[in-house]
């Protein structure tokens, strides 16, 4: 890779995910003693956007790169050791960009919480982004860096060997400013839930061979419980973080034989009235993707469909940021004595348990650009503590060895045992 390119490009740099990404950017890259560019289709846009949001910075160039035009989309990844992209719906958008990082030999980022595209290209692009010796690595957000590296954090607390974790997300809030979520998550969310059905032949063309049986099997808790350690009542989560999750453990099993981990996902609410309204309009919003007509409703009518949630970037506001927060709680099960060989079969059942906490700021845009930009850095300076010398990888996968998680704790994130027992 040529010296003379910019550390990082953050492409997408006028969405409103990319503007704070910028942001970070410019105290992380100034900290880190990096440059860092920002790339879009709009010259006058991308000059307001460092104008607002990264005012002292220095020297920042501005690369013009629309997703439709191939060419100017290598003259843009070929200026950057790290593209990090913030231009989604990553299923309309995401593979041109991964395919000009590859062909020039870039690294990339980004914050889809979109399966389908994490996992067709891992299916699609892992020997090829090997062979090119770059790192792809997707879910750099909120989805799923919290959930990656507080299994990677509980795993090393436990100190034994973990047959299965349980995480619930929490958000809390001082106030409720509606709407919190730009239009592109919900467009996103439209296509995730419309292409669903693809993601089984993925599958199985990107794992033909399945893994053994890990026991006692970790059962789902259903669709409605009240979780054991807060008592609140909670729901399956049904983001991408558990088949991340899943992806991650499927890598350390078969590259490092560790016995992989069972995971189930969750999201708790105080109010049961609230998490049963949640359900009735996830079940209708499930339906509604599932013909041509009632999606054009979806995506036209975005904040109607999601109860307020949903608004444009320019009706949102920056209070945000202030009031909110997130906590995730992992409750490991297992042994608190290691096996030799992953496959060898425990004869007691678990002894062990252990629960964690991992809790931050904002989470949709603030902990999701500080995790972006600090897992572009971790490939810029730790990639001796990544696997091999490139791949499409979950960042469980790609940074579960680094500092990440000391890194994202020294940016307010917090990583906390809170209780360990053992019989
Ligand atoms: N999972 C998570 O943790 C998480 C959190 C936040 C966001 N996200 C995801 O991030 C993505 C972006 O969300 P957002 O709210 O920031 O969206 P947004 O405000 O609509 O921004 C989209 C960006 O993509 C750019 N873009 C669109 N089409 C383009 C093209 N043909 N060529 C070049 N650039 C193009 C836009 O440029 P223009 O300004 O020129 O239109 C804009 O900069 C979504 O997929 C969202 O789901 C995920």
């Amino acid at each position: 890779m040529a010296n003379n390119r910019l550390d990082i490009i953050i492409f997408g740099a006028t969405g409103f995910t990319g503007k704070y990404v910028v942001k970070r950017a410019a105290y992380l890259c100034k900290e880190w003693k990096l440059n860092f560019g920002i790339a879009g289709r709009r010259k006058e846009a991308l000059e307001a956007v460092l104008k607002e949001y990264a005012p002292d910075a220095e020297n920042v160039p501005i690369i013009l790169a629309d997703v439709n035009d191939e060419e100017s989309l290598k003259k843009m990844t070929e200026r950057t050791k790290v593209l990090a992209t913030c231009c989604g719906p990553y299923i309309i958008y995401g593979e041109a960009v991964v395919k000009a990082c590859i062909a020039t030999r870039t690294h990339y980022v980004d914050v889809t919480g979109e399966s389908q595209f994490i996992e067709k290209m891992q299916l699609l692009y892992n020997k090829a982004a090997q062979e090119a010796g770059v790192y792809i690595v997707s879910a750099c957000g909120m989805d799923s860096i919290p959930t990656e590296m507080g299994i990677i954090f509980a795993q090393r607390k436990f100190g034994g060997e973990v047959n299965s974790i349980e995480t619930y997300a929490m958000f809390d809030t001082n106030e409720v400013i509606l709407p919190f979520i730009n239009y592109t998550s919900w467009e996103s969310l439209v296509h995730v839930l419309m292409h669903w059905d693809e993601l089984k032949e993925i599958r199985a063309k990107l794992y033909p061979e399945k893994l053994p049986e890990f026991k006692p099997k970790l059962e789902s808790r259903g669709i409605i419980h009240k979780n054991d350690i807060t008592g609140d009542w909670s729901t399956i989560f049904l983001g991408c973080d558990r088949a991340v999750a899943l992806s991650t453990q499927r890598f350390l099993y078969d590259k490092y034989k560790e016995r992989p981990v069972q995971v189930r996902t969750y999201m708790s609410l105080k109010s049961f009235f609230i998490l049963l309204l949640l359900l009735i309009g996830a079940t209708i919003i499930m339906l509604m993707t599932r013909t041509a007509f009632t999606r054009k409703l979806l995506l036209k009518y975005p904040t109607l469909f999601s109860g307020g949630i949903i608004g444009r970037s320019e009706n949102m506001s920056h209070k945000l940021f202030k009031n909110t927060r997130f906590t995730m709680i992992f409750k490991a099960v297992g042994w608190s004595a290691k096996l030799a060989e992953p496959t060898d079969k425990h004869t007691d059942p678990p002894n062990k348990e252990l629960i964690t906490r991992v809790s931050g700021f904002e989470p949709a845009y603030g902990l999701t650009s500080t995790a972006l930009i600090l897992s572009a850095i971790m490939i810029l300076k730790e990639a001796d503590k990544m696997p091999d010398k490139g791949g499409v990888l979950t960042p469980g996968a790609a940074f579960g060895k680094t500092s990440l998680i000391e890194e994202l704790e020294k940016n307010d994130v917090k990583f906390e045992v809170i209780k360990s027992s053992e019989n």
